[in-house]
């Protein structure tokens, strides 16, 4: 199986990160490949709207950044699994950028370009101790992956000032997360 993990914390060592880790240690041992990708070593943009990726029958975004390399290899994955701590009440925005060009997998009917249930999950991190507190906000960004007809596998939340790496259980949970892939 062929697993992206995408870290988007610029805390490399930082608590969504560190569940990541965890998870893509569990994929690992379980015998898959996985691919790395740390968002803010990455240079990119948002999406333009220039719908090359649809009228103009692009099977991937246009743009010539960081992101390509990423979207050549999501046809060929298995699995996406996908980190962020939580700034202003939603994922950090370099996350919300690298979301937004997902637009490139839907053609001009909206049909989905890459191949049904690959398999995702969100690893994200807050200080509100309150982990329910941003429950439908993690949601709503995983379900842009649903809508490209990806299927979520789980959505782990790690919150308040005990870092991730001393929750066993979380890091338990990611562990097998990725284990189980
Ligand atoms: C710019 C910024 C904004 C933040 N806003 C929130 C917030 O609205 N709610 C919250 O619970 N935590 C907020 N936090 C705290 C982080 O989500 C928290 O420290 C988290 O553990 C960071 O994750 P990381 O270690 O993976 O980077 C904010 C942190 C930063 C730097």
């Amino acid at each position: 199986m062929k697993v992206l993990a995408v870290y988007g914390s610029g805390r490399k060592e930082g608590n969504s990160s560190t569940l990541l880790r965890r998870a893509v240690q569990g994929a690992r041992d379980a015998g898959h490949q996985v691919l790395e990708y740390e968002v803010y070593d990455m240079r990119f943009g948002g999406c333009t709207g220039c719908r090359k990726c649809k009228e103009g029958g692009e099977k991937v975004c246009v743009l010539q950044d960081d992101l390509r390399p990423y979207f050549e290899e999501l046809y060929q994955a298995d699995a996406v699994l996908v980190s962020a701590p939580n700034h202003t009440g939603q994922p950090c925005g370099p996350m919300i950028t690298y979301l937004n060009r997902h637009y490139c997998l839907l053609d001009t009917d909206w049909n989905v370009k890459v191949k049904p249930g690959i398999k995702v999950a969100g690893f994200f991190s807050q200080g509100q101790l309150d982990e329910a507190c941003y429950q439908q906000t993690y949601r709503g960004f995983m379900a842009d992956y649903q809508r490209r007809n990806m299927e979520l596998i789980d959505i782990l939340v790690h919150s308040g000032p005990t870092p991730a790496g001393e929750r066993p259980d979380l890091m338990q949970r990611a562990y097998e997360l990725g284990k189980g892939l």
